[in-house]
């Protein structure tokens, strides 16, 4: 008659460290800042991943000379939040790694290719990945602060 009691309290008891594991596991998850899918970077609270502070440091010693601080343009190269805002990945390397120039009557705008720059090539990820988050408004001006240490 009471063949049935012991499987179902071990399916209940089953479920319940199955809850207690999932109590545990996420927060943890969402303390060291998972990315979400579809975003290069992890920004919390305005505190950023290693990889987006890498990449601030990179844009800050290679790229803010002509295009301003924090990515926002000056008036020699364009504002490259804006830029971001409908440029794909790839294109955003291509430029990056050939360059790009304009050249009218009335002005010359050349965005030098950093193909051969080390400091450029090998974190053009870090570089896209601090500019997006730039761009999609989820990281302020200034030399961002880390939360991973
Ligand atoms: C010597 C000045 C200079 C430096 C240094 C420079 N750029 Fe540029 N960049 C420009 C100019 C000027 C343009 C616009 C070129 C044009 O008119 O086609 C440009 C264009 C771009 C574009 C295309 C923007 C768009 O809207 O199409 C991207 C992306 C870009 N730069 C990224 C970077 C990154 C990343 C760095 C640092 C690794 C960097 N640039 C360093 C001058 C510079």
């Amino acid at each position: 008659m009471n063949l049935q009691r012991g499987p179902v309290l071990a399916s209940k008891v089953f479920a319940l460290v199955l809850v207690a594991l999932a109590g545990w596991t996420i927060p943890a998850i969402g303390a060291v800042g998972a990315r979400a899918e579809d975003k290069p970077y992890v920004v919390k609270d305005g505190k950023v991943d290693k990889a987006v502070y890498n990449g601030w440091r990179r844009y800050t010693e290679s790229c803010l000379r002509c295009h301003g601080p924090d990515g926002a343009g000056s008036s020699y190269g364009p504002d490259l939040l804006h830029s971001l805002e409908s440029m794909s990945e790839e294109n955003f390397k291509e430029v990056v790694v050939n360059g790009r120039q304009n050249v009218t009557a009335a002005t010359t705008s050349v965005m030098p290719p950093f193909a051969q720059v080390e400091d450029v090539m090998l974190y053009i990820e870090d570089i896209y990945a601090y500019l997006k988050a730039r761009s999609d408004g989820v990281l302020g001006r200034g030399r961002p602060e880390r939360f991973d240490r």
